[in-house]
């Protein structure tokens, strides 16, 4: 259930969307979102799963949308991980359908709005036509200096975590230093996200209080807030909602 925040005074932030108010001065940089109840809510209606699936895409527009407007710096969806290749086939090519549809129909949106493109997860084994359409925005998008759109596909944080210390086995091997020299620094240099900041803030839809192998090292320090709210009924009121919780936290990062 929402309930009304009526905390903040500083200078604020006035949404659209609800008139409660966000301190501007502490908007998470890095908003990572496992989206999930797509199945659930198509169900509940009696339709395909695809169906919710399809109704899930069009949240993000308004998502991305409200986090560009209040200052998000990056926003990463994971929109399909390295387990959901076990889904029926067609459920699967649908879901691999999905970057395209999104990004065929909002690339202008978002070069209007200065988004950047980005992708987290590995080309293996993506069909063709979606490693084009997400490449197409990379590029089309590299000039832009707006919210990162950090789309994980086909990422699994584990597997991720191994390349990642295979290459740091490789550069120690190549630059003869010593096992002494293996920092966080160096391993997070090699992981999938690269030069992205970590999440300082994670939200999961549907009721699920879990991780599902979803950025298990990036999200070390974040805050997290789930809700049961499935995601095709995510509104940017729900956005809202975990923000405004987020700034009601102490982050202490283990200290006092
Ligand atoms: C989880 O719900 C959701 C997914 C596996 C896919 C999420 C993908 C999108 C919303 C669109 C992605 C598109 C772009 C452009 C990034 P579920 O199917 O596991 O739901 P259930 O738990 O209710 O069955």
């Amino acid at each position: 259930m929402l309930k009304k925040f009526t905390g903040f005074k500083k200078k604020n932030i006035k949404s659209e969307a609800d008139n409660t108010l966000l301190d501007d001065k502490n908007i998470p940089k890095h908003v990572a979102i496992i989206m999930d109840g797509n199945g659930r809510w198509a169900n509940k209606r009696g339709l395909p799963r695809i169906a919710g699936h399809r109704e899930g895409m069009n949240v993000i527009r308004k998502i991305v949308r409200r986090a560009n407007e209040i200052g998000v710096e990056t926003l990463t969806l994971y929109a399909f991980s390295t387990e959901n290749w076990k889904r029926p086939k067609s459920e699967v090519e649908f879901l691999m359908r999905l970057p395209e549809m999104f990004l065929n129909k909002e690339l202008p949106t978002l070069m209007e709005e200065n988004v950047v493109i980005r992708l987290t997860g590995s080309k293996e084994n993506l069909p063709k036509h979606t490693i084009n359409a997400v490449d197409k925005a990379i590029s089309a998008t590299k000039g832009n200096d707006g919210l990162i759109l950090n789309i994980a596909l086909n990422y699994g944080s584990r597997s991720e975590i191994i390349q990642a210390v295979k290459k740091v086995y490789e550069s120690l091997e190549k630059e003869q230093l010593p096992i002494d020299s293996i920092s966080e620094e160096m391993l997070n240099k090699h992981l999938m996200t690269g030069d992205l900041r970590d999440p300082d803030l994670l939200i999961r839809t549907s009721g699920e209080i879990r991780l599902s192998n979803f950025m298990l090292w990036q999200l070390a320090y974040a805050e997290f807030w789930f809700t049961e709210v499935l995601w095709p009924d995510f509104t940017e009121e729900h956005f809202n909602e975990a923000i405004r919780v987020y700034q009601k936290r102490a982050r202490r990062y283990g200290g006092v």
